[in-house]
């Protein structure tokens, strides 16, 4: 049966941050290609008139790159329509069902507060307007395990689990997908990409600005909730999932979630938690705050292919770059011919996944230096790649939501095994370590990672060659 798109968009939260930075262009895009031309129906508490939310685009637009198409501009313009009202007022729903018209599948985008979330879906429930729907729910998807199994369990009283979208833009970056493609669409990495190789891997996602405005919500988060639960392991299943059975949306959820099982559940010492200097004086924070801005912890995944292989993972804001960069370290030669290969005289061969701000793939191997001596160099064998007009995140999502096509969206049984691994440290953790802005985060992350070297900093191209 083929499976139809929505007709129409509820954007809930249209006033708010995210749809500004994210959602109107993404939306703005999606109108230029051709790919949405039914109504969206914008829903928030402020009484704001049509006029001012077509501002509020506009803006938005001017601000992500500039309006370079204004019939765009306005035919996206055309499709909005304004719902005022109090998500848990009854009298909200009504309205929204007026303004949906003859619309009978409609997505519902909750672009809000996490807190909001069940009081939203249960009145789409209630009204209705849950019929034949699709929701699109952005992350956090719950705070902790059991916070996110009452969310699925709310989300699925009304939602089959095939029309509910749980969000994580990294998916819908280019760069990501590509790993999932090169392990996949290519032979040689097969063989290596196991125990028996790989000495250890680590993720790096770091960040030079600090929380912004938003203080107050991470004061609720902290870096584990924020970007290491969904963010890094997101990538982590797609680097260490067995090759699904096909490309379907079931196949890849199925793979990736028994990576989330198979991963052993944290405990305090596998785990460095930072604080970046003057956090605790940024609006909406606890002045004796212990919320965590910075994370270096060490992972294992019980499986036979990964059975040992230790996972060192790493993000902080104000670190000293904004660049995230994935790097898989395979073992030294078993018989250390020449002096420079032993890893203490620099790295050993590796593949580096180079994800943002610009994307790469490149290989390390080690090559003799002209000369009398064995004596070599590391050099990269860099797969660059071309990214001239890719899409946004938010809009391959979107349409994809839109379309039906879940297989960039997380699986219920995914969620809750991602948060039964780091459950166990969200209460029981050291206290945060002090780190300077600019920095590469407390010197006690070294000491995570010390028994198998040392981290990487990302930078665009080895320029030596250790
Ligand atoms: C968001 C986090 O999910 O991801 C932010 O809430 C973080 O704190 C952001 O900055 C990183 O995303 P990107 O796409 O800028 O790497």
């Amino acid at each position: 049966m083929a499976i139809s798109r929505s007709d129409a968009l509820v954007l809930y939260g249209v006033t708010g941050d995210l749809a500004h930075k994210m959602i109107f262009p993404a939306l703005y895009a999606m109108v230029k290609r051709g790919e949405l031309k039914v109504p969206v129906i914008g829903v928030a508490f402020p009484k704001w008139s049509l006029d001012r939310l077509h501002k509020r685009i506009t803006d938005s637009i001017k601000r992500a790159g500039g309006i370079d198409n204004p019939r765009a501009l306005h035919h996206l313009l055309s499709l909005f329509k304004y719902v005022s009202g109090d998500y848990k007022e009854p009298g909200t729903f009504t309205a929204i069902k007026k303004e949906l018209g003859g619309a009978s599948r409609p997505a519902h985008y909750l672009a809000i507060p996490p807190s909001l979330f069940e009081a939203v879906i249960k009145e789409l429930g209630a009204s209705g307007l849950a019929k034949s729907a699709r929701v699109i729910v952005e992350k956090p998807f719950g705070r902790d395990l059991a916070s996110a199994q009452e969310l699925n369990q709310v989300a699925r009283s009304e939602f089959p689990e095939d029309s509910i979208f749980r969000i994580d833009h990294y998916l819908g970056k280019e760069a990501i997908m590509n790993i999932l493609y090169f392990r996949f669409a290519n032979s040689f990495l097969e063989p290596i990409w196991n125990r028996n190789f790989v000495a250890s891997i680590q993720i790096t996602l770091s960040e030079n600005f600090g929380v912004k405005d938003r203080g107050a919500f991470y004061e609720t988060a902290g870096c584990l909730r924020d970007v290491i639960e969904n963010h890094l392991f997101q990538i982590i299943a797609l680097l260490a999932m067995e090759p699904p059975a096909g490309r379907d949306y079931g196949a890849v959820q199925t793979e990736k979630a028994k990576v989330f099982k198979a991963m052993r559940p944290l405990q305090s010492d596998d785990l460095v938690r930072g604080q970046y200097a003057g956090y605790r004086h940024e609006p909406g924070v606890a002045k004796n705050s212990d919320v965590e801005t910075f994370c270096a912890l060490r992972l294992l995944i019980d499986s036979w292919r990964w059975e040992g292989v230790p996972w060192y993972l790493r993000s902080g804001k104000y670190l000293a770059e904004t660049a995230s960069e994935v790097l898989v370290e395979l073992k030294a030669p078993p018989q250390r011919l020449f002096a420079d290969c032993a890893p203490t005289n620099g790295r050993t061969n590796y593949v580096r996944f180079r994800l943002s701000p610009s994307a790469a793939i490149a290989l390390a191997a080690r090559v003799k230096l002209a000369g009398k001596e064995f004596i070599g160099d590391q050099r990269e064998l860099y797969l660059s790649e071309e990214m001239p007009k890719q899409e946004l995140p938010y809009e391959r999502l979107l349409g994809d939501a839109m379309a039906g096509d879940g297989a960039l969206f997380t699986r219920e049984d995914a969620v809750e095994a991602a948060w039964a691994v780091v459950d166990p440290v969200l209460k029981n953790h050291h206290r945060v370590r002090p780190y300077k802005r600019g920095s590469w985060g407390p010197k006690e992350a070294d000491a995570i990672i010390s028994s198998n070297g040392f981290w990487h900093n990302p930078r665009p191209r080895e320029t030596s060659g250790d």
